[in-house]
């Protein structure tokens, strides 16, 4: 069994741990508000933005996860949280003789610059253009170069339970205005995300990046008149408008999940529909 250590632990973190502690593997939680984390995971309080901050880690890990997200969508947060924070981390491990085989990092396909639909994979250039995207490739770099054997997964936008932005909107009956053309987004769900980084840390020779995307990019005014139709019997005033699309300001690409599948990954929620069909089923919407 592992000692796995999950800095920023979070939405996506818990879920890793929780699934790991029930396996087994033994589960530190470092964030500022260890509080917050269920009592499988083991809790450490710190905050990866100052250095002196940063505890002790009680054992050597095996393996560590860097899952921090940035708290604002501006460059001060984005450069906080995945270059300072992984910087810290790193001389953190370092000085206190910690010598993980692998460390995981949750970038994000942010970093892709590609507009025009375009498939885009572990391969395709990676030539941000804005903030968002330059600061989560300084980190990645900052782990390729670093001390210990690194993997980089490029993850989709995150949803699941509790993440039900777009269940509410389509509960309110907002349907999303047809852009002239398709604009591409990609997703993954919660568990597919542990599940992937748990695969990842399982696997005996993992490559050094992967893309976390489920198998279907779609346009997200698709999920929402899916939801919508699912919804059809629970919407109480279904007197849908019309808004515009709210997708990421220029994103539009479809990212290809080949590698992950190749090195033996199944995917829970292959699609959102059976994501979003799990999530109203938790949340008692369902048509009965
Ligand atoms: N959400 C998405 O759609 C998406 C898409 C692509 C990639 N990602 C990446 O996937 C990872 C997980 O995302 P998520 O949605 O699970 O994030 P999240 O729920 O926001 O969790 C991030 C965690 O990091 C902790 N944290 C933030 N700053 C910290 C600091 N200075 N020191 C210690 N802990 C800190 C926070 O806890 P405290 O506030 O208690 O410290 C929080 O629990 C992140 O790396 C994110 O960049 C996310």
């Amino acid at each position: 069994m592992a000692r796995v250590l999950i800095a920023g632990c979070g939405y996506a973190g818990i879920a890793l741990g929780m699934r790991l502690a029930r396996e087994g593997h033994v589960v530190w939680g470092l964030r500022r508000r260890p509080e917050l984390l269920p009592a499988m995971i083991h809790p450490l309080k710190g905050d990866l933005f100052v250095q002196e901050s940063l505890p002790v880690i009680p054992a050597a890990s095996d393996f560590v996860f860097y899952t921090a997200a940035a708290a604002r969508a501006d460059d001060a947060s984005y450069s906080l949280a995945y270059v300072t924070g992984i910087e810290n981390l790193l001389r953190h491990l370092v000085g206190t003789g910690q010598t993980p085989k692998r460390i995981f990092f949750t970038s994000s396909t942010a970093v892709y610059a590609q507009t025009g639909g375009e498939w885009v994979d572990e391969t395709s250039d990676a030539l941000p253009c804005e903030f968002s995207g330059r600061r989560l490739l300084e980190g990645e770099q900052l782990l390729s170069r670093g001390p210990f054997p690194a993997t980089v997964v490029r993850m989709a936008g995150i949803y699941g339970p509790g993440r039900t932005r777009l269940i509410e909107q389509a509960l309110r009956g907002e349907w999303v205005l047809q852009p002239a053309r398709l604009r591409y987004s990609n997703r993954i769900h919660r568990d597919d995300c542990a599940g992937v980084l748990r695969h990842l840390m399982l696997l005996r020779a993992p490559t050094s990046l992967y893309l976390g995307s489920d198998d279907e990019p779609s346009d997200q005014s698709e999920v929402l008149r899916w939801l919508a139709k699912r919804l059809e019997g629970v919407l109480s005033a279904p007197q849908a408008h019309v808004i515009a699309n709210s997708g990421g300001p220029r994103s539009n690409k479809r990212c290809r999940n080949l590698r992950l599948k190749q090195s033996g990954y199944s995917f829970l929620f292959p699609t959102f529909r059976e994501g979003y069909e799990s999530i109203l089923a938790g949340m008692d919407l369902l048509r009965r």
